[in-house]
């Protein structure tokens, strides 16, 4: 794909955060595309450094301790690593929407729904306070919340979990963003709820024409959404594929071991597999493959040589070179 069709492309993306008097490397040469209405899924465990990339793109890291070792990030031909924060700050919210990971917490308990949704808008788009309100309660609408003229002036601890991610998936769309960006937005919410929320998503997608980046550590919720796949592991993305091809036959063995652990809901009774071990410190990492320690399929030299990524079609990309040895025999 040339890069003049994607709406957004992070190029060999490194940050790095200060602790302890040295610099920590979070999410090491990392590659994504996103095309114009497409949907890209980001999966991988806890701290295998999503949520550090995404707020890359909005630019929401703590300066003084946040160094961006090398990448680019293009949206629309210029680099949003190098914009001044200005102009970052007018394609944040706007153009780019994030829905992020803790809803819970990002609500204002002080501030009614109206308030919180009119004030992206009164912000961004300069209205005045009664079409604040107006467009509020469209957007209620627009999220199926029901009866959106009393709700919107209710405050966020009268609404359940599931209300309030609608809230919060309004305030992001409130300007028409070009991209939006869901950071494990169903994680907090149980089953049902989840399909409702991803439901919801899809729509707006298509009625908005917009371009969602999906991030979750469950590989059940990314395999129901996305058009694309990049499946990350501590700070590198070790696969990704376009298409359902990576659920028929992942390339790397973190990969399988992400399927594995999607629930059956069919057998209540199954226990869920679990990746053996866990994702290693980021001040620490392993030498050579960066999984070799959990991985049953590791060879002598998974523990030596720090795999790059090896191109395998037009859709497929692994960093586990037997695998790809093997699908090439
Ligand atoms: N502001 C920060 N300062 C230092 N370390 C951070 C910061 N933000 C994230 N990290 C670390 O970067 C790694 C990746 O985190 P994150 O991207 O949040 O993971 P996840 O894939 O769960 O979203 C983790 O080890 C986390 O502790
Ligand atoms: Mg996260």
């Amino acid at each position: 794909m040339q890069p003049s069709d994607n709406i957004l492309s992070i190029e060999k993306l490194t940050v790095q955060f200060r602790s302890g008097g040295r610099w920590i490397t979070a999410v090491q040469d990392v590659n994504l595309d996103l095309a114009d209405r497409e949907c890209l899924g980001i999966v991988g465990e806890s701290g295998s450094g999503k949520s550090v990339t995404a707020l890359t793109v909005l630019g929401l890291h703590p300066p003084k301790s946040t160094r961006i070792a090398s990448g680019r990030i293009r949206y629309q031909g210029r680099d949003l690593l190098t914009l001044p924060p200005r102009a970052l700050g007018r394609i944040r919210g706007a153009e780019i929407a994030m829905i992020f990971q803790d809803p819970m917490s990002s609500l204002n308990p002080v501030l009614t729904i109206g308030d919180q949704i009119g004030e992206t808008l009164r912000i961004h788009q300069g209205l005045g306070a009664d079409d604040a309100q107006k467009k509020a309660v469209e957007l209620l609408d627009m999220v199926r919340i029901p009866d959106a003229r009393r709700r919107v002036a209710e405050y966020p601890h009268r609404l359940s979990g599931g209300m309030r991610q609608r809230v919060m998936i309004a305030m992001a769309i409130a300007c028409r963003p070009k991209i939006l960006i869901a950071d494990e937005p169903t994680t907090a919410l149980d089953v049902t709820v989840q399909a409702q929320i991803l439901n919801l998503l899809r729509e707006l997608r298509r009625e908005l024409g917009m371009s969602v980046i999906l991030i979750s550590h469950d590989m059940g919720v990314i395999s129901e959404f996305t058009d694309k796949i990049a499946v990350m592991y501590a700070g590198q993305v070790v696969e990704d594929a376009v298409g359902a091809g990576l659920f028929e036959q992942p390339m790397h063995p973190y990969t399988d071991g992400l399927l594995r652990a999607i629930p059956d809901i069919d057998s209540d009774t199954a226990r869920l597999a679990t990746i053996p071990g866990s994702i290693p410190d980021p001040g620490r990492p392993p030498e050579g493959c960066r999984f070799h320690p959990r991985c049953p399929e590791a060879v002598p030299t998974c523990r030596q040589t720090a795999p790059a990524m090896i191109r395998l079609s037009e859709q497929r990309q692994t960093r586990c070179p037997p695998r790809a040895a093997r699908r090439s025999a």
